[in-house]
């Protein structure tokens, strides 16, 4: 599983160890006002990962905590991901994999507005395109969720409108390896 670098950040494959810092983030209202609209308890995270973990085997990819290096804290989480339609995972990740590629962030509030979203996000877009060989990836957010919208813009992302997937209508982002190599 790859650990990947950015400036100040280090990806590290989401483990256990990430289990303090993922929770902090998962159960702050503001983190998740518009992923699920609920926090998070420290059991719903631990088994996040131990998801997580599964897709890392399935598709040799998934999500990373994104160590920030300086404090050596977990800033928050980053994915490239296959995509499902329906609200709940399969039980088999394989029938996913022929799914398009998403771009997945969230952070600690501590760390919001310091440009470390979009340092993420291009270091993902990056590992998709050149160690997946993906020819497009996608992010999709709630059609609020303007900070993500941002992101997503700095990427060079083009809105391609609204779009059923996780089993709700979201807002859904395209950029294709051409796109990104301009
Ligand atoms: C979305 C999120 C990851 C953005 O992280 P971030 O590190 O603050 O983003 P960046 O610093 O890279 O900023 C990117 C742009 O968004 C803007 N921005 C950040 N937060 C914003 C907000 N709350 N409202 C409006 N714009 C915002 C920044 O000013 C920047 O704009 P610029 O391109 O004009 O410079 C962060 O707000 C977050 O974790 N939110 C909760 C979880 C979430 O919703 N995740 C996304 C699910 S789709």
């Amino acid at each position: 599983m790859p650990v990947l670098f950015t400036a100040r950040l280090r990806l590290e494959p989401l483990d256990e160890s990430h289990l303090d810092g993922l929770h902090a983030m998962n159960s702050a209202p503001e983190v998740m006002r518009y992923i699920s609209g609920e926090v998070e308890t420290r059991a719903q995270t631990a088994a996040m990962i131990a998801r997580v973990q599964l897709c890392w085997a399935a598709w040799g990819t998934s999500w990373w905590a994104l160590v920030e290096m300086q404090s050596g804290r977990v800033a928050g989480a980053g994915a490239v991901q296959h995509l499902r339609r329906e609200a709940t995972a399969p039980a088999d990740l394989e029938i996913l994999r022929s799914n398009p590629l998403e771009l997945g962030w969230r952070l600690h509030p501590d760390f919001w507005r310091q440009g470390l979203a979009s340092e993420a996000a291009r270091r993902m877009a990056a590992f998709a395109f050149d160690n997946l060989a993906a020819v497009e990836v996608l992010a999709v957010r709630h059609a609020d969720n303007v900070a993500s919208a941002r992101v997503m813009d700095r990427l060079g992302m083009r809105f391609r409108g609204l779009e059923r997937w996780y089993g709700k209508s979201l807002a859904t982002h395209s950029l294709t390896k051409a796109e990104w190599q301009r």
